[in-house]
């Protein structure tokens, strides 16, 4: 009987220090994994060139238009990005994420694209 009991106890010991360990290595693997996700740090003026510069550099015109002056509002600016027009595609989240999409409005307001 006392022995029994003390092999319980030693299992449930056991399945403890397994939580224990696993709960550790989840702890100290999961900010690697976190900041091995995250993108680097980038300008507004980067977020827009990566995203929209290849038809708008600059903000000027190649395949797009020129977008200078656009003057657009965000939620404008947002569902022409979101949505597209008549020959520029939708851009997705999967391509701009949308804290990228407000981390570059500083760009496209500088370019007097949104006001
Ligand atoms: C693959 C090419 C391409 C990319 C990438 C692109 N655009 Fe465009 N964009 C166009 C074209 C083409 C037009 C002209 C659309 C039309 O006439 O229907 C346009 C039009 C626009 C307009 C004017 C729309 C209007 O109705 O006045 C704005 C503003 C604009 N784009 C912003 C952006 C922004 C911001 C990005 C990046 C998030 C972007 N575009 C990415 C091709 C692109």
């Amino acid at each position: 009987m006392a022995k029994s009991a003390k092999r319980e106890w030693a299992a449930c010991f056991g399945v403890l220090a397994l939580l224990v360990g696993v709960g550790t290595v989840t702890t100290f693997a999961a900010p690697r994994r976190a900041q091995a996700q995250q993108q680097p740090a980038r300008t507004p003026e980067q977020i827009f060139n990566r995203a929209c510069g290849r038809c708008h550099p600059g903000g000027g015109e190649d395949i797009g238009p020129d977008i200078h002056n656009a003057n657009k509002t965000v939620e404008q600016m947002t569902t022409i990005i979101r949505n597209g027009t008549k020959r520029m595609r939708p851009i997705t989240p999967a391509r701009l994420s949308d804290p990228d999409l407000e981390a570059m409005l500083p760009y496209l307001r500088s370019l007097h694209a949104v006001h």
